[in-house]
């Protein structure tokens, strides 16, 4: 019976060596180890052995069981190893293979153009002022020289509430008499960012709604020449330092003399192009010295105070930069035109 038991040790063991997977491995297990397995069933044939045989073939039967277990350890190792390796190689994980594409959110183009702007001004020591959307027509146009009826009122359309004389602001240069009212009689630097409103057809050049970046330096001494110095400097810091600008003359109520300033087309360097209608020249805003009137409904004395302002679009400004033909698109929240910038 001995001989028996080294047999079945021996073919155990051989077909034990020839699972090739781990389920094989479960089925030569049950087989040989499991509780009506081939060792099992030896063992019960103790009964058929003399006294004097049994110890020597009880400790050999458990020798036997001990070796075949240590033996399914390291087969099943090797084999979930095996196993992985194959796994690996098949695809389930390919640590080569590139990422996916991971989705960043960005700043609008109309914000990073305002902090372009709100960086310039604040080097050039222009504080952040901000003022009201929901305004009076007494801001809005009176107190800016714009009495009813005036017939620059035509340059402004306007949405109005259900409350008489209340508004939205169709500029941000109401902001002008909410700044000097704050500070008054300290001398003023502030930029007025914001959004402004107006009752209009929507086209390519005009929109319902659009930012506006106001500004107003009051003090002793202002002249024009502070102006157009501190206005050519922001156009080369914004558009390169070799710009070339001019002033033209134009008219707006709350400003006396009034100008309008254009910059060297950025996009064909002045040569002339669809953008700059050929012309070698863009506007990109409105300025001029605060009229005396202006001053006064802040606060100042135009005797002893004077004061530059201007007014400029960032969306107009980004549609030049990045020749954005038509305005609809900066409040479509089309991530096709969003995610280019
Ligand atoms: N408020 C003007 C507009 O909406 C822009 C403007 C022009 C502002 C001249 C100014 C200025 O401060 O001096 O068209």
């Amino acid at each position: 019976m001995l001989a028996q038991l080294d047999q079945l040790y021996a073919d155990s063991l051989a077909q034990l060596n020839q699972a090739e997977s781990t389920a094989e491995l479960e089925t030569w297990y049950k087989a040989a180890l499991g509780r009506k397995g081939s060792v099992y069933l030896m063992t019960r044939q103790v009964g058929q052995l003399s006294a004097e045989e049994r110890p020597a073939f009880g400790k050999r039967i458990n020798a036997v069981k001990q070796e075949l277990e240590t033996a399914y350890e390291q087969r099943l190792a090797e084999l979930r190893s095996a196993e992985l390796d194959a796994l690996m190689a098949s695809s389930a994980i390919d640590v080569t293979l590139p990422g996916r594409k991971q989705w960043h959110g960005r700043l609008h183009p109309a914000t990073q153009t305002l902090r372009e702007i709100y960086r310039i001004w604040g080097d050039m020591g222009f504080q952040v002022y901000r003022s009201r959307d929901v305004e009076t027509d007494e801001y809005n146009f009176e107190l800016l020289n714009i009495p009813q009826d005036h017939p620059a009122r035509d340059m402004w359309d306007t949405f109005h509430t259900t409350t008489p004389g209340v508004i939205l602001r169709t500029h941000t240069s109401p902001g002008q008499i909410h700044a000097m009212h704050e500070y008054y009689p300290e001398p003023i630097r502030v930029i007025l960012p914001g959004m402004c409103y107006r009752y209009e057809q929507v086209t390519a050049r005009a929109e319902l709604q659009f930012h506006q970046v106001e500004g107003l330096a009051v003090g002793k001494n202002i002249t024009m020449a502070d102006l157009k110095g501190t206005l050519t400097d922001f156009a080369r810091r914004m558009f390169g330092a070799h710009r070339q600008v001019r002033f033209r003359a134009n008219y707006f109520p709350f400003t006396e003399p009034s100008a309008e300033m254009d910059v060297e087309c950025i996009l064909c360097n002045g040569d002339g192009c669809n953008v700059c209608k050929y012309t070698g020249w863009v506007e990109i805003l409105g300025c001029g010295m605060v009229h005396p009137t202006v001053l006064r409904n802040g606060g100042y004395d135009p005797d002893v105070y004077s004061g530059f302002a201007f007014g400029m679009g960032p969306e107009r400004i980004a549609m030049l930069k990045y020749r954005i033909d038509d305005i609809r698109y900066f409040w479509g929240n089309d991530l096709r035109f969003l995610a280019q910038f």
